[in-house]
């Protein structure tokens, strides 16, 4: 088999953002946009010589045909072995799994999370390093920094590898090894939760509807709660991954799983309601008539984690993203335990769950997980779920208001203004940036300013610094509002306005009701209505 060498030339932005390199399908298929990036990836990592990879993606439109063309460039590149899930496919939580149980050095998931996919929807590829985790910084650097001085990439002439038919073959050198995309998983999942618990459960007539929304997670959902856990056939609807998610934009929250939530109103609604999304590592939870915010979510777990077997001895420390909401930081503290405060995306949480700081993290954008694995995760997320009401017996929206009668609750949404131009979006955070230091005082649509700053991170564990990661308002009420720009849009700029106010004694205000002041300082401060001439966000969580 011949390797050949393909002279190429840098292609503007392959700067990889918050999760790997995302664009639009048509970005990804022109020539050479795909191998010029792998091949970076090759190089930013120090060469493929030798090693192994574990391969797969959420089975959008192209998946198929990158694997192959990854699998091919591998072989080019020396790799020993690549692991491949069967037809390409693996959930974003399945791949970080086998990198770390199969020892491998690394991992090429092909997905752009929750973006449409389709011809004109968006593709993408993460890579992951040893621990399972997204490559961070670091890593990250050196592959843009291939990219743009890239001369040529390697690639071996050959067949298609046939990704149907688990088992082992050869490209080349390097052993290509299919394998069942859910069973490591699903063994996974049944080491860390009571099983017999939540079987007993689905048995006593309990109600589960999950939307796997046409994306990756249909068949480890329909294996682990249909088959081994014996919710009823048919509770996970929308199964079949399709390339284009049937038309859909497989985003677990209640604008665009909005069929989910209309099913989980009325009494004769199903008990328990879940939604993940393109590849796996988001999950929205709802309870009969009660949509449980991801913060909340978060809070919930923590406080109730030595319900599953994983965490009878209790948690080491937990973390959140900056701009998720502060609901967590109240258990933490009622536990005695850390709550550690990081940038968006899930790769500052590595460094913490390899040192052993934390067991529990999440953010606001619908991601939650623990040290089980590197990246966060779906399906555990509302198997933790199952397994507390699988011990408590109560409703969801019990468990809600238990939680908020003991720790208050911390009122918190999401508001996106999406597809901005980019010096619009950028001049906006510019001028509130600077006139950061002078806020701490001045009246905001009558909320006062405490404090604000500009979030940077470093790193406990390796040092390493994050700067420019959100910009931070408080209000003297306790309330905060943070402006950021979102790192996984492709088209223009995403403004997103974090907003939360906690409440000790009103429990069941309308969220946005309750947010009302702070939404209105919010735009006090920013002026978005009048600079970007959009008087609502696109999407509101
Ligand atoms: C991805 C990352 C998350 C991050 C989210 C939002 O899902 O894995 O860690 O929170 O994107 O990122 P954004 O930059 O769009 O706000
Ligand atoms: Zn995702």
């Amino acid at each position: 088999m011949r390797a050949t060498t393909v002279s190429t030339q840098p292609i503007a932005g392959q700067k990889p953002g918050t999760s790997g390199l995302r664009k639009t399908t048509p970005e990804f298929m022109a020539p050479h946009f795909l191998e010029n990036f792998v091949q970076s990836i090759w190089t930013g990592i120090g060469g493929l010589a030798g090693k192994t990879l574990i391969l797969g993606g959420d089975g959008r439109y192209f998946n198929d045909r990158a694997a192959q063309v990854v699998l091919r460039m591998a072989a080019a590149s020396g790799a020993a072995r690549v692991i491949v899930g069967r037809d390409g496919l693996l959930s974003t939580p399945a791949a970080s799994h086998l990198i770390r149980s199969r020892g491998a050095d690394g991992g090429v998931i092909l997905s752009a999370s929750h973006n449409p996919g389709g011809p004109d929807g968006d593709f993408g590829v993460k890579f992951n390093i040893a621990n399972g985790g997204p490559a961070p910084e670091a890593v990250t650097s050196a592959i843009f920094s291939a990219s743009r001085s890239i001369t040529e990439y390697a690639i071996v002439e050959s067949q298609d590898v046939d990704l149907s038919v688990l088992g082992e073959s050869r490209l080349g050198d390097m052993v290509v090894e299919v394998v069942d995309p859910v069973a490591d998983y699903a063994a996974l999942m049944e080491r860390l939760f009571d099983f017999d618990a939540i079987a007993g459960l689905f048995a006593s007539g309990f109600t589960l509807r999950f939307d796997a929304m046409h994306a990756v997670t249909g068949p480890y959902a329909a294996a682990i709660l249909q088959d081994r856990l014996g919710a009823a056939p048919g509770s996970v609807v929308n199964a079949t991954p399709l390339p284009d998610f049937g038309g859909g934009h497989p985003d677990p929250n209640p604008i665009w799983a909005h069929e989910l939530m209309a099913a989980m109103s009325g009494p004769d609604a199903p008990d328990f309601g879940a939604a993940s999304d393109g590849d796996g590592d988001r999950n929205m939870i709802v309870g009969r008539n009660c949509y449980v915010a991801p913060s909340d979510s978060l809070a919930v777990l923590a406080a109730n984690a030595t319900l599953i077997p994983a965490c009878r001895g209790g948690l080491a420390g937990v973390a959140r993203s900056m701009p998720t909401s502060q609901a967590v930081d109240r258990v933490a503290e009622a536990l005695g335990i850390a709550c550690h405060e990081t940038p968006t995306g899930w790769k500052y949480f590595g460094s913490l769950l390899d040192a052993g700081l934390v067991t529990l993290c999440g953010e606001e954008s619908a991601g939650t997980g623990s040290d089980h694995l590197r990246e966060k995760d779906g399906l555990w997320a509302v198997l933790f779920w199952l397994n507390i009401l699988a011990r408590r017996r109560v409703p969801v929206a019990r468990v809600m208001a238990d939680h908020w009668q003991r720790y208050g609750r911390t009122y918190y949404s999401r508001h996106d203004y999406e597809a901005l131009n980019a010096d619009l979006a950028n001049a906006l955070m510019d001028d509130l940036r600077a006139r950061l230091p002078d806020l701490p005082g001045t009246d905001a649509a009558g909320l006062i300013v405490r404090g604000a700053d500009e979030f940077a991170y470093e790193d406990p564990v390796d040092g390493s610094r994050a700067e420019a990661q959100g910009l931070r308002i408080w209000f003297e009420n306790g309330a905060r509002a943070v402006f950021r720009l979102s790192g996984t849009g492709t088209v223009g700029a995403t403004l997103r306005v974090y907003l939360e106010r906690h409440d000790a004694q009103t429990l069941d205000y309308e969220t946005q009701f309750a947010l009302a002041p702070v939404i209105a300082a919010a735009e006090a401060l920013a002026g978005i209505a009048s600079r970007t001439g959009r008087t609502a966000p696109d999407v509101v969580t």
